[in-house]
């Protein structure tokens, strides 16, 4: 069933049951995300990148986007004061722990961080957050890619892609806090053989983070 609703002062229509973010996006009205899926029920988002803040009426505060359902009348606003002032909060935090050496990352000109920064008018200095990075810089340990923790946003997208391409998910979150890392589980020569064909963690990263080790070191 389709419903009416208002964003950014405009009629838009959305699916019953999707939430705020995929409406806006299907209208053509961007919100800042890093770690929405598009198959996401709003009660299934992780709502962990915290860069979809919207207004909406009836709201006592600005609220993930990825995390509401849509509601008949309900009105939305993507670029308020407050929303831009959050969202950017969020870019800097996320870059306060990532490594921007972009001329030497595949990810350079394809890089979601790279789109946001840009659409938020913010560039991808982290002041007045200091930078702090982890060590090593790569994890090699996987026989066909490598992991750059400081380029991982922790979008925990390509641990939710995998198993929808393998009987077991490979992926999952190692450590805790500051230390949290995309981890794999051992790989046989089998499943890395499957790796290689399969590509979908490598290809749903939004920064580079996962990268092949045939296409090189980055
Ligand atoms: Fe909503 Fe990440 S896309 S919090």
């Amino acid at each position: 069933m389709t419903i009416t609703l208002t964003a950014d002062d405009r009629t838009i229509q959305a699916r019953e049951g999707s939430s705020v973010l995929s409406a806006c996006l299907l209208a053509g009205i961007y919100i800042p995300h890093l770690c929405w899926l598009e198959a996401d029920a709003p009660a299934d988002a992780p709502a962990a990148c915290r860069l979809c803040f919207v207004e909406i009426d009836g709201f006592r505060e600005p609220v993930a986007a990825c995390a509401v359902t849509v509601e008949n009348g309900m009105t939305i606003r993507t670029g308020t004061e407050a929303v831009r002032s959050l969202q950017k909060t969020a870019l800097k935090l996320l870059l306060s722990v990532h490594r921007v050496d972009c001329k030497h990352c595949p990810a350079n000109k394809a890089c979601q961080l790279q789109n946001i920064a840009k659409f938020l008018g913010t560039g991808l200095a982290c002041k007045p957050f200091e930078r702090v990075l982890k060590e090593p810089e790569v994890d090699s340990r996987h026989p066909v890619w490598d992991y750059y923790p400081n380029r991982c946003v922790l979008c925990g997208i390509c641990v939710r892609v995998c198993p929808q391409h393998h009987p077991h998910s490979l992926l999952s979150f190692a450590r805790r806090g500051f230390e949290t890392v995309v981890g794999y589980f051992d790989v046989d020569p089998v499943a890395a053989a499957d790796c290689v064909s399969c590509r979908a963690c490598l290809e749903s990263c939004p920064t580079g983070a996962l990268v092949q080790r045939t296409a090189g070191k980055g």
